[in-house]
């Protein structure tokens, strides 16, 4: 099995790149003939959610636009129960359809605050995809519209997250060593 070490921990391999890719395509062409011919604007979570939402609008074959909300609950691998805004979002929302692209859905408590953010937005419609979901650590009654993969409660790194600033530039996906 490949493994791969980054600062203290070892990670091995766990989703390969064509796996990622083709879940990627899905989900975009799901939404896609959800949405019809709404042009949405993609509001992808900085920073991990980058790469992901960089992918998927490519993927989305129609017109749509993209913004960005930095937001931070993270320190090395553990969840700091609270979330730091970072950065805001710029454009007017009222009367959008609002797609955020999320890399991964653990606590539920970034997302709690995404929906604290975009509910005073005044948009037509909101919807959620999450590339990852941790549904055993998820502790919120909160709706997510469209998730990638399902995963155990392991910490995973690669495709836009990271461990401790690194790991993002990985195309696959890794998890931590037990
Ligand atoms: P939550 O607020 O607990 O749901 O955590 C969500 C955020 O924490 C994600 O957007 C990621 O940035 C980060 N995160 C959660 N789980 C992982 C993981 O397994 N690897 C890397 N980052 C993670
Ligand atoms: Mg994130």
């Amino acid at each position: 099995m490949k493994s791969i070490k980054i600062h203290d921990h070892t990670f091995d391999i766990y989703i390969d790149k064509e796996m990622v890719q083709k879940r990627v395509q899905t989900l975009a062409k799901e939404l896609k003939a959800t949405l019809q011919n709404e042009t949405p604007i993609f509001v992808s979570i900085l920073n991990g959610a980058f790469i992901f939402a960089a992918d998927f609008m490519r993927a989305y074959e129609g017109e749509c636009e993209i913004s960005f909300i930095k937001l931070a609950s993270y320190e090395k691998t553990q969840s700091l129960g609270k979330v730091k805004q970072l950065l805001g979002i710029n454009e007017d929302l009222t009367g959008r359809t609002v797609v955020v692209l999320e890399d991964i859905i653990d606590t539920g408590t970034t997302l709690q605050e995404i929906y604290k953010i975009l509910g005073e937005a005044n948009v037509k419609d909101l919807k959620i995809v999450s590339l990852f979901f941790k549904p055993e650590v998820f502790k919120k009654e909160l709706h997510i519209d469209y998730v990638g993969f399902e995963i155990p409660d392991n910490f995973i790194v690669g495709y836009g997250l990271d461990y401790d600033g690194l790991g993002r530039n990985l195309p696959e996906i890794y998890k931590l060593s037990k």
